[in-house]
């Protein structure tokens, strides 16, 4: 199994590179531009569902990490089964939502073994308080995810994919434990595209984040090696 860190006094931040790619050639091609420097890969719904476990298999073949984000949400056997499927697949990290309840993140968690990290979502960042009420759910944004990283955490979840808004919060609340995956994160000076809560690498690694998620500021750079080495730099400035 690949190594998934998460020190309790220095953390070293590392960037997954989202393979938000319509089939598994537009991947492959990104992959090669990026060969040499990135070596941790976030398949998603978009492309799991356009190629399959090939994704997966040409993510291994190139003896890089792989993050399976399909935010499993269904009866606990279910997602149990889809675990063990994922764990057979040799996926590292594979995200459950938190809203699917207590028994079923715990199921995911038996079923992944030691061997593949389970992170919980917890509200989606597209979601906001009318979209909780709208759902059932009284409360602000905020108390959600609390309650729902909580109960996360006590289903034996590995950590959490949150976003650079939730981060600091997460961190004070979970202590240093926890992985703490972090998408939106923007270059400075880098197009937000449709992301809202955006933050820059330093914010986000100084709040205490493990993994930073990047798709676009490095898939639809001229030059993708470059955008990588350029956060990647960014991000190693604050290691001491
Ligand atoms: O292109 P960009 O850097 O915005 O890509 C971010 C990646 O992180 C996408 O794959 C997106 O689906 C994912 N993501 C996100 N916000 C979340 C959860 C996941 O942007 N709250």
């Amino acid at each position: 199994m690949a190594m998934i860190h998460g020190s309790k006094h220095s953390r070293k931040a590392e960037i997954i590179v989202a393979l938000d790619e319509p089939s598994l050639g537009d991947a492959q091609r990104l992959m090669d531009r990026l060969a040499g420097h990135a070596d941790f890969y976030k398949v998603g719904l978009q492309l799991f569902t356009a190629a399959g476990s090939a994704a997966l298999d040409a993510v291994k073949a190139r003896g890089a990490r792989v993050f399976l984000d399909l935010k499993l949400h269904d009866i606990p056997n279910t997602v149990a089964s889809a675990v063990r499927s994922a764990v057979d697949l040799g996926v590292d990290m594979c995200t459950i939502h938190l809203s699917g309840g207590p028994e079923m993140a715990a199921a995911a968690v038996a079923a992944a073994g030691g061997s593949t990290a389970i992170l919980g979502v917890t509200v989606l960042t597209s979601s906001n308080q009318a979209t909780l009420e709208a759902c059932g759910v009284h409360g602000s944004v905020g108390e959600q995810v609390m309650r729902l990283a909580s109960m996360g955490r006590a289903a034996g979840v590995r950590g959490f994919v949150a976003s650079a808004l939730e981060l600091p919060m997460l961190r004070a609340e979970l202590g240093h434990d926890p992985l703490l995956v972090i998408p939106g994160v923007r270059p400075a000076g880098a197009d937000v595209g449709d992301q809202k809560r955006t933050a820059t690498p330093t914010e986000v690694v100084a709040e205490g984040a493990d993994y930073l998620v990047v798709g676009r500021p490095i898939s639809r750079a001229p030059d993708p090696a470059a955008a990588y080495d350029a956060i990647l730099g960014e991000i190693k400035e604050l290691e001491i």
